[in-house]
């Protein structure tokens, strides 16, 4: 009996008789050959029918089997150059034909262009198709490669609560939760945990689900998306820098060894994500608003030179990181925003109090954001006076000051919105492709 095998070691069989059990993905029909597109969850993979080869009947259902029947495929492997699929170069001679469930009604999802919602609304069958397989397949290697680099450089994972008493990225984009009675949020981020924890355990990271309320409808934002969170004692923000770019340019590492095929299938171009290697420019925030001024006295487009308009305190919106980044080859950090764009508990740059020691990383080619991170405030009484000036109630954060109480030091860290990340590594238009079931501002279905 054949032995089934995995449709991505396909190459490790040339010449062998093997079985692969799927769906088939699409079927042409040539005179005596019925060509069948078959994908087994880990590649497509195709598979002819030689009309010769097989049974009149087995070949007679072949011609008609529909879009995503479930199948059992058996016959011998052959490498051939200009045979589609993922990886592809490789077919099966198909000796024996199997349905397990024929369709009784049509797929929805053809294989011509369909609309957004419609693909939306059906997302449970949408993570099927080629494109969002292999955005999917590389966002978990982005997700592998994030652990591995992390747990290779010393940072203990530990997780962080989603249900939280204190709102830690302002007040307006929390969910609310009924905790009893008590209203209790989702977290917005984990780090005032992971600065109790590198207290215990120095370097630390968390790494789950984040959820904002966020009312804005753009390219970039989900109401629920995954972040990790590594945190530092003892690093200020030149170290914490370099952590950043080390960590980034690993991840685009593993992601072009790993899923070449992948990349390839979405069109990317890969030679950008070569050049994604240590350093990366820095520029502070005053000299990205000169940039920025540069920009719009070159540009006719009168709507975005008014989209672009900026003054010193406003934080970026999506069109001057567009702008800016498209500008970079590397991601780019941008470091020492206004005190006042940024959340409340980041250090002061010495000498400059309206200023602070953050520093966000923007991707290249116009994705801009994927990381926001910064110094903490390590000094009690003016952690305490940030609280009372975000108007925060006290009692919430009681724990947090007691950390700048007992053994207190320069501290850092960052998160990175994998999801941000994985749309600028696989080059797509949106993030909602990058997550198997988004969360935005109108839609939680499926
Ligand atoms: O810049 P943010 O808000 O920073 C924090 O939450 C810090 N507490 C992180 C830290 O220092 N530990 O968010 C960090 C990253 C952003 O750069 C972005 O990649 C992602 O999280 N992010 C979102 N991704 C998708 N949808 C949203 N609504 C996002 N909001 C933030
Ligand atoms: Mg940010």
């Amino acid at each position: 009996m054949a032995s089934v095998i995995r449709s991505d070691q396909i190459g490790e069989f040339v010449g062998q008789e093997v079985t692969i059990r799927g769906w088939v993905y699409n079927r042409t029909h040539k005179g005596k050959l019925v060509f069948l597109l078959v994908r087994d969850g880990f590649g497509f993979v195709q598979c002819v029918l030689f009309k010769n080869d097989v049974s009149p009947e087995t070949f007679e259902a072949a011609t008609r089997v529909p879009q995503e029947s479930s199948v059992v495929i058996t016959g011998k492997v052959r490498a051939d150059p200009r045979a589609p699929g993922m990886p592809g170069g490789f077919e099966i001679g198909v000796t024996d034909f199997e349905i397990v469930q024929a369709l009784e009604e049509d797929y929805p999802i053809s294989l011509k262009e369909h609309g957004i919602e419609f693909l939306l609304d059906r997302r449970h069958l949408w993570i099927r198709s080629q494109s969002q397989w292999a955005v999917l397949r590389i966002r978990a290697t982005v997700v592998k490669a994030i652990r591995e680099w992390l747990d290779d450089h010393g940072f203990l994972n530990i997780d962080t609560p989603i249900l939280t008493p204190a709102a830690g990225e302002g007040t307006t984009t929390l969910f609310k939760v009924n905790y009893f009675g008590d209203s209790t949020f989702l977290a917005q981020t984990g780090q005032l945990y992971n600065e109790a924890n590198i207290f215990a355990f120095n370097r630390v990271y968390c790494f789950g689900p984040t959820f904002r309320a966020e009312k804005s409808k753009t390219r970039r934002h989900l109401t629920e998306f995954w972040m990790v969170e590594p945190e530092m004692a003892f690093c200020d923000l030149d170290a914490l820098m370099e952590i950043e770019e080390q960590f980034v340019s690993y991840i685009v590492r593993r992601v072009l060894a790993e899923r070449a095929v992948e990349l390839a299938f979405l069109g990317r171009d890969t030679s950008v994500l070569e050049k994604v290697v240590p350093p990366f420019p820095r520029i502070s925030y005053d000299e990205a608003l000169e940039i920025l001024a540069e920009i719009r006295a070159n540009m006719d487009d009168q709507d975005l030179r008014a989209q672009l308009e900026i003054t010193w305190g406003d934080d970026f919106g999506s069109p001057h990181e567009t702008e800016l980044t498209k500008r970079f080859e590397k991601p780019v950090f941008v470091y020492g925003y206004p005190t006042i764009a940024k959340a409340f508990y980041m250090e002061p740059w010495p000498g400059r109090p309206d200023v602070s020691k953050s520093v966000d990383l923007l991707a290249p080619e116009g994705y801009g954001e994927i990381i926001g991170g910064s110094e903490r405030i390590s000094d009690p009484d003016l952690l305490l006076e940030r609280i009372h000036a975000h108007n925060l109630p006290e009692e919430a954060f009681s724990w947090y000051i007691d950390l700048r109480k007992y053994g207190s030091v320069p501290h850092s860290g960052f998160g990175m919105g994998v999801e941000r990340t994985v749309t600028w590594i696989c080059g797509i238009d949106h993030l909602r492709e990058t997550i198997a079931y988004p969360r935005m501002l109108n839609r939680v279905y499926p």
